[in-house]
């Protein structure tokens, strides 16, 4: 895609990470712009959360250059990326069970509303407010991905696709600039990831600035849904471009149907 300028958001230069010896990610390169919707597809194994836990800050390249609005981040960790913009969320659920999808939203956006614990003791008016805020707010967003009316039922209780959708309601409260979501439609049905797909879109609507990458093995909702796509096998990048691009390059036919070069996972 283009070369970094100002309509760029992630840069990545020939990033590799290797874990003992096994090459999960192998010299990557790509950009994302901001405002477009990724799709980041490939078999299981591919390197694709490793790629995004790299974008994240969870865990850091062994190599290469990651540029998030033009500087580095290689180093950086996942609190401070959550605070400059970039929300995730992870293949397996990380939610606070106990908690009720609303609390689960709240304490997500709760860094963006600050207030003193002197504030919140005496219960000052600043308190008060940023209390409202936050509120209003996180049910905004629970309006926005359709899951307003499990407000208050305990994240735990509650069916999977439901549980996914609090998820991305949590990285919406931090009002990202890059979303990542790994995926997301896992677990959900049919009628649940086409809905999803509605939602991602609705929310995209809204914040038009908010760039999205998503991993996901469901086709329909990554041709639905991106505006461009890249294509990992083997830690590497074997193919990308439009999700009519895709859908018809052999590269990418080949993967899918298994019996390509790329099909089968070269490690142990
Ligand atoms: N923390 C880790 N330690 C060792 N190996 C890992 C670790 N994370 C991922 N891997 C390995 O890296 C490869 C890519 O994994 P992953 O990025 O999860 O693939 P994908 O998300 O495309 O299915 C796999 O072989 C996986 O076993
Ligand atoms: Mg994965």
């Amino acid at each position: 895609m283009a070369e970094s300028n100002n309509s760029t958001l992630i840069k990545i230069e020939d990033v590799s990470a290797v874990f003992q010896g096994i090459t999960a990610v192998d010299n990557v390169r790509f950009t994302l712009e901001k405002g477009k919707i990724y799709g980041l597809i490939g078999t299981n194994g591919a390197g694709k959360s490793t790629l995004l836990n790299m974008i994240s800050g969870n865990i850091h390249p062994t190599s290469g250059r990651i540029l998030y609005k033009g500087k580095e981040i290689n180093r950086s960790s996942s609190h401070t990326l959550a605070e400059k913009g970039i929300a995730r969320t992870f293949q397996n659920l990380r939610l606070f069970g106990k908690e009720t999808v609303i609390e689960n939203v709240k304490v997500a956006g709760q860094g963006k509303f600050r207030y003193s614990v002197l504030q919140m003791l005496f219960n000052t008016k600043t308190y008060r407010n940023a209390e409202k805020k936050l509120n209003r707010n996180s049910f905004d967003i629970l309006r926005n991905l359709d899951i307003e009316k499990y407000a208050e039922r305990r994240a735990d209780s509650l069916p999977y696709g439901i549980q996914r959708k609090t998820e991305i309601a949590r990285c919406l409260a931090l009002n990202p600039n890059l979303l990542l979501l790994d995926e997301p439609a896992a677990g959900m049905n049919p009628k649940e990831s086409a809905q999803l797909v509605k939602d991602i879109r609705e929310v995209h609507k809204k914040n038009p600035e908010m760039t999205i990458l998503i991993i996901e093995h469901d086709m329909k909702v990554v041709m639905s849904l991106c505006d461009y796509i890249y294509t990992m096998a083997s830690g590497k990048i074997i193919d990308e471009g439009t999700p009519e691009e895709i859908q018809n390059s052999e590269k990418v036919i080949e993967l899918y149907l298994g019996h390509g070069k790329y099909a089968e996972s070269k490690r142990a």
